[in-house]
Parts: C-alpha cells; sequence; structure tokens
C-alpha cells in the first residue's frame, strides 16, 4: 500500500531526485546509482548505491532525530525512495572535521590523520558553477544567505549532528573523520538537517583495519579508484544497521 502518489519532478541533483506528491507536505526523493567527484568531472554508474545510501541515510536520519536533531526525513519508500518535509535549503554546505583529510591537506598545511580537536567547522558556498569554494563570514554576510542568528543556530546543529554521529559509529568501529550537512527551512520556518547523510558525504574508516587505504569505507575509494566502492558502503549500512532497527515505512 503507498501513502502517496508521485507528482512531477522538482529539482534533480547529481545523486538524487525530488519529486513532488500529492501531499503539498512531502515530498519524494529518489537516490540514483550515479557517483559524481570533483564537480562532476569524474562520473560513474554504481549499482546498489542508491538503495544503500537511501538505506544509511533513513536510520541516520532515525537516529538523529530519536536524539533531538529536527530532520526532513519522515520515513522510507520503495528500495531507493525515502519520503520528507518539503525544505528550502540553504546553499551553503557545513562541513565538519574530526581528522584532517581531503581538501584541508590539499589548502593547508596540515597533515593527513591530524587530529583536530576541536572539530573544525567550514561552510562552503553550494553553488557547482562556482566550484563550491570556502565561504568566509564576510562573503557570507555579503551573500545574505543566513541572519547572524539562523549562522549560530546551523552551527550548533552541525556540531550536535558530529556528537552524536561521532558516538554512533564510534559504538560501531567507525572513524568519523569528516562529513557535510545540508540545512534548510520547512514551510513553518523550522531549521532542519536535510539532503542525506551517507558514506557519499562522510569520511568513515574501518578502526579495525590498519591500512590507510583498506580501511576507506566511503566515496574516497571512488575519488581514489579504489575500488570496492559499493562493497564498502554495505559494511557501513550492515554496522549501523547493528544499532539502529529497519527505517520506519512512511505512510
Ligand atoms: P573535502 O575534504 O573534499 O572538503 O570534503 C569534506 C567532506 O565533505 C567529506 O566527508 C566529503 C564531503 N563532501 C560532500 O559531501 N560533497 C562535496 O561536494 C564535497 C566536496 C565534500
Ligand atoms: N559531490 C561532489 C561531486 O559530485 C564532489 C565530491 O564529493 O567529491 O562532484
Amino acid at each position: 500500500m503507498t501513502a502517496y502518489s508521485l507528482g512531477s519532478l522538482l529539482y534533480e541533483g547529481k545523486a538524487k531526485r525530488v519529486y513532488a506528491t500529492d501531499q503539498p507536505e512531502v515530498v519524494a526523493v529518489e537516490y540514483k546509482d550515479d557517483a559524481t567527484a570533483f564537480n562532476a568531472l569524474k562520473k560513474a554508474q554504481l549499482a546498489g548505491k542508491g538503495e544503500l545510501n537511501c538505506r544509511i541515510s533513513a536510520l541516520l536520519f532515525e537516529h538523529l532525530a530519536s536524539r533531538g536533531v529536527p530532520t526532513h526525513y519522515l520515513g522510507v519508500g520503495g528500495e531507493r525512495w525515502m519520503l520528507c518535509r518539503p525544505v528550502r535549503v540553504i546553499p551553503v554546505e557545513v562541513v565538519i572535521r574530526n581528522i584532517a583529510a581531503g581538501s584541508l591537506c590539499k589548502q593547508m598545511p596540515i597533515e593527513p590523520g591530524t587530529a583536530l580537536e576541536p572539530p573544525l567547522l567550514d561552510l562552503y558556498y553550494k553553488d557547482d558553477a562556482y566550484g563550491d569554494p570556502l565561504l568566509t563570514e564576510a562573503r557570507l554576510e555579503h551573500l545574505g544567505l543566513v541572519t547572524p542568528q539562523q549562522r549560530r543556530r546551523l552551527e550548533d546543529l552541525a556540531r550536535q549532528v558530529n556528537r552524536e554521529l561521532l558516538a554512533l559509529f564510534g559504538s560501531l568501529g567507525l572513524q568519523l573523520v569528516d562529513f557535510k550537512i545540508e540545512l534548510g527551512f520547512t514551510t513553518t520556518g523550522e531549521l532542519v538537517v536535510a539532503d542525506e547523510i551517507s558514506p557519499d558525504t562522510c569520511r568513515l574508516w574501518d578502526r579495525g583495519v590498519a591500512d590507510a587505504q583498506d580501511r576507506i569505507l566511503d566515496k574516497d575509494r571512488f575519488r581514489q579508484d579504489l575500488g570496492g566502492v559499493v562493497e564498502a558502503y554495505g559494511e557501513v549500512l550492515k554496522r549501523v544497521q547493528g544499532a539502529c532497527p529497519e527505517p520506519r515505512v512512511y505512510g
């Protein structure tokens, strides 16, 4: 039984499509098998990735909600479908880094693997045409994307997400190196975590594996041509399922 019917395509991103439904307060998000990196310079189809990311995101959103973090998530639909509240996404990517990796080490004299305490919070302007550049406080203010008060709330929420995910993944033998989240406003003006939280948007290392490449269980496997991308995502789902029950089915 489906509790909704699909309406028109509202938005298509690199990894997901968002559709209207017959319910004004519900959108349907389809997770695609498309993988992209380096602002879509590198592309592939990875069979099964959409379903894995949908499941992982659903379980993580449910976990966050249970810990008091507001999200857009309502429940899962079919294998690659998630039902969410419609959200006006703020075009700011919030990245929290617990361990130095990725772009940070390319742009700064910071050794990969350095522990970052307190965790580093970076804001990027979400716009592929500009290559998602790092935002300064002055640029953020100039663009008027958020008020200072909204910015504080956004950063507080991101840090709360980090604390909750660090604890959860830590208990599953996974090291949360860094992650990106997007936030937005619901139709009632509530600031919520939106988009997805998955191995596409987090760096996750297997604590039980010493080898610097073998331990990678996230999209870096794709970015660095390490192979075994879907298998790594499957391992992340298996671990998360160890802590969180099956995702709730919407409707
Ligand atoms: P970075 O080291 O490339 O800046 O990435 C930091 C984190 O953000 C990493 O966990 C991957 C994630 N991320 C995205 O989810 N989308 C993106 O477009 C980029 C560049 C990074
Ligand atoms: N998400 C970005 C892209 O699709 C960059 C990345 O994740 O590496 O190109």
